[in-house]
């Protein structure tokens, strides 16, 4: 699984604790916290939940923490069924999604939450995404085309090509892999990272899109791409089981092919 790390705020002191009065079957969870209007240093709150009266996926005990114990802690969330990837978060030393998260699948008796790791914390458990959005734009994720589209129907695809983007269509963009990589650690501002690397090639494959040369010359980069030393972290952390290294390696051969 991936490394554990602390987000870039991180001189963590011992926060308040909250116990569940009366329960008899309860789990603890130590959660993040920081928040940029208080001046004070990043904390960690430990929360005791009552598991007869959660349900089972971390995601639960986040929301019944801030229904039912303390209406200050900040996380994101939306589908609660692992589309939208807005709850990404590290959680028990790994990178994940809290809504796909058991928490009778988390190993350590005091379950550890924090933020996706070496992001800048907007508050609480909310990473601040927007370099990444920004690297995301940056590759074009849309079909782009010199020639006229049929007069009366959309471009088509055989069940071939279409297949080629089995494996890569199905990426939420939850971040949980390139915020495991130690190479986006290190040259984030820089390295483009598994994720958007991943939706690079999903639209480099796509049978439709006629701007292959101009999308591999945009990555012919000393980092944008290559800075991927196939460390793996981010496919073994990846919540929707994909495989961003196997991308990379498939870019990495287009540019070997064409230059003969
Ligand atoms: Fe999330 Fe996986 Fe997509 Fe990475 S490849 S952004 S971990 S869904
Ligand atoms: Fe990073 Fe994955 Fe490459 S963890 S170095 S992007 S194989
Ligand atoms: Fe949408 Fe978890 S709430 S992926």
């Amino acid at each position: 699984m991936a490394e554990f790390s602390l987000p870039k705020n991180s001189k963590v002191q011992q926060g308040r604790h909250f116990p569940a009065t009366g329960a008899t079957r309860t789990r603890t969870f130590k959660v993040y916290r920081w928040n940029p209007d208080d001046g004070r240093n990043p904390s960690t709150d430990t929360y005791e939940v009552d598991l007869d009266k959660c349900g089972p996926m971390v995601l639960d005990a986040l929301i019944k923490i801030k229904n039912e114990i303390d209406p200050t802690l900040a996380f994101r969330r939306s589908c609660r069924e692992g589309i939208c990837g807005s709850c990404a978060m590290n959680i028990d030393g790994t990178n994940t999604l809290a809504c796909t998260r058991a928490i009778e699948d988390c190993k350590k008796a005091e379950v550890p939450i924090y933020p996706l790791p070496h992001m800048e914390v907007v508050k609480d458990l909310v990473p601040d995404l927007t370099h990444f959005y920004a690297q995301y734009a940056s590759i074009q994720p849309w079909i782009r085309t010199q020639s006229a589209p049929p007069p009366d129907r959309e471009r088509l695809q055989s069940k071939e090509d279409r297949a080629k983007l089995d494996g890569l269509y199905e990426c939420i963009l939850c971040a949980c892999c390139s915020t495991s990589c130690p190479s986006y650690w290190w040259n984030g501002e820089r390295y483009l990272g598994p994720a958007v690397l991943l939706q690079a090639y999903r639209w480099i494959i796509d049978s439709r899109d006629e701007d292959t040369g101009a999308r591999l010359d945009d990555l012919e980069d000393p980092f944008k791409l290559y800075r991927c030393h196939t460390i793996m972290n981010c496919a073994r952390t990846c919540p929707k089981g994909l495989n961003p290294a196997r991308a990379i390696g498939e870019i990495k051969q287009l540019m070997l092919a064409r230059r003969g």
